[in-house]
């Protein structure tokens, strides 16, 4: 049978994205991505610019892509701004060096930011599937992200099926799009396990432009093995939580967790999930990595529900011959139903972020590196701590081989503040920020979580900083940074210099 949809290249579909336009990327992490018509706008973009034309475009994503999207759109110089989270080397540096303006979100409000015109409505939506009819039901992939909002925005719809995800991925998603205010009623998510919308994707079929048949395998990069620092850090996790069961203020049938995104999330988790203290446990959460495939694998986790399958192709693949292992352990969600506030407080979430630097007093910096460069945003990171049951964060006290202290006097940029951060770990131990004063929770942080080397540093920053409520010396909080960027290590930062 003829079907009435166009069947063209990557590079046809590209044709019809012009200079200006606006284009939202289906998928959330590398996860769902678009791979092949992305490469082929930026190949378009260089051949623009080769005659001396400018060619740029607006860019929405669910979260961080893979190398087709950012990373090519960004080395062809054609990116007119992009939000929100990201995660490549090349759009990392272009975003550093001014080359492509880039606004930070917390993902959870993005789609609502979207429907009422906050950002520029998208002319595009370019969309992974793995399955689709001519009624416009689409299958979505590995990612959900906010696929559902750009469809039903966008002008037109690009589809790219993707071979290498099978048809039967059919039965994961749970599709759901809140009303808007002043007409929203609660979520009705009352436990992970719930599914409150469609395992179909339900668009406008007349806005399928085109279709790009693909065979391409997810881009999500390998995770560093865990090594002795992660895995401790995992331990006190476990400890502080196993702690809080006995204790009764966490309830022993235990709670729901969310684990954020990255090397240090992906290694800590395993050692949580096989720690004998903790039960086996149920994840809200927006990535689900491989320690959570692996995990759900050994009985340690029971059911996750996330907005995306951030895994290596192995692990994938894995999944792809389990399907049925899988079918009643897994749930993709639009970012705007995984990482929503209202779900976060009812269902009591342990949170579990990772931080770039922390202070003294527990306020923490998850983005900006030297408090101005850029490392990826804040992700969902916000929307989950600021209400979550107890909030954890998570660090190696130092970075960079021991020049750079992940805790310092005052952090230069701050995402998660002293009154949302319940808890802070390193591998040398574990400060519970609860119910402390700021110069409490200044000596625990110091003698739990520093590390040697820096402790003495540390105390002797507190006592140039006088008496007040929440002692700080102006002149000095931020010496260490100062001495890094003068000699490259926080070491041997003198504070007789600052006075
Ligand atoms: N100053 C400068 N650089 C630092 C640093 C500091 N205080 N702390 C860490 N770094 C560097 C590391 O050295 C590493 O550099 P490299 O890539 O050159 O090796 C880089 O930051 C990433 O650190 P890594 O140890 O690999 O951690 P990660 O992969 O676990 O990522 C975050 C850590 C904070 C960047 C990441 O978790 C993130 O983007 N978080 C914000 C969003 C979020 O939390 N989302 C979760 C919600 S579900």
């Amino acid at each position: 049978m003829q079907n009435k949809f166009k069947f063209v290249s990557a590079e046809e579909a590209a044709g019809y994205v012009q200079h200006g336009d606006v284009i939202g990327f289906s998928g959330f992490t590398p996860a769902g991505c678009p791979k092949a018509v992305p490469v082929a706008i930026a190949k378009r973009a260089e051949s623009f610019h080769a005659e001396g034309k400018e060619f740029k475009i607006g860019m929405y994503t669910g979260a961080s892509t893979g190398v087709s999207v950012d990373g090519a759109l960004a080395k062809a110089d054609a990116v007119l701004f992009r939000t929100p989270y990201q995660s490549n080397k090349d759009m990392r540096n272009a975003i550093n060096a001014g080359k492509a303006p880039y606004f930070d979100l917390h993902l959870s409000t993005m789609a609502q930011e979207l429907r009422f015109g906050f950002l520029p409505k998208p002319k595009f939506a370019i969309i992974e599937v793995c399955d689709w009819n001519e009624d416009g039901e689409l299958v979505l992939t590995a990612g959900v992200g906010i696929s559902p909002t750009i469809a039903d925005l966008a002008d037109h719809i690009i589809l790219e099926w993707n071979h290498y995800h099978p048809k039967e991925l059919r039965g994961f998603h749970d599709i759901y799009q809140p009303l808007d205010p002043p007409h929203r009623r609660e979520i009705p998510v009352y436990k992970p396990s719930d599914r409150i919308g469609s395992e179909i994707l339900k668009v406008d079929p007349s806005k399928i432009l085109c279709i790009v048949e693909t065979n391409l395998p997810d881009e999500v990069s390998d995770f560093a093995p865990s090594d002795e620092v992660t895995q401790q850090i995992g331990n006190n996790v476990a400890a502080f939580l196993a702690g809080e069961i006995r204790s009764g203020r966490i309830p022993h049938e235990f709670l729901p967790v969310q684990s954020g995104v990255g090397n240090i999330a992906n290694a800590l988790l395993f050692s949580l999930g096989k720690n004998e203290d903790v039960p086996p446990f149920e994840m809200y959460t927006e990535v689900i990595q491989d320690a959570v495939i692996e995990l759900m694998l050994e009985g340690n986790i029971k059911f996750a529900s996330g907005c995306s399958l951030t895994v290596t192709n192995p692990v994938l693949q894995k999944i792809y011959k389990n399907l049925d292992f899988f079918r009643d352990k897994l749930v993709l969600r639009p970012q705007e139903i995984s990482n929503n506030p209202e779900m976060v407080r009812r269902l009591g979430l342990i949170t579990i972020n990772t931080a770039l630097e922390a202070d003294i007093y527990g306020n923490v910096n998850s983005t900006h590196v030297l408090g101005t460069k850029m490392m990826n945003g804040i992700g969902g990171s916000g929307d989950f701590t600021r209400n979550s049951f107890i909030s954890i964060f998570t660090t190696p006290s130092t970075a960079k081989n021991g020049n750079i202290s992940s805790i310092v006097p005052m952090v230069s940029h701050v995402d998660h503040t002293e009154h949302s951060v319940n808890v802070l770990i390193t591998e040398y131990g574990i400060a519970d920020l609860r119910k402390t004063t700021p110069t409490e929770r200044a000596e625990i942080i110091i003698e739990n979580c520093v590390a040697p080397e820096y402790k003495q540093m540390l105390r002797d920053y507190l006592a140039i900083s006088g008496s007040s409520h929440t002692p700080n010396n102006l002149k000095a909080c931020f010496g260490m940074h100062i001495q890094l960027e003068k000699t490259g290590s926080m070491l041997g930062t003198n504070w007789d210099d600052f006075k």
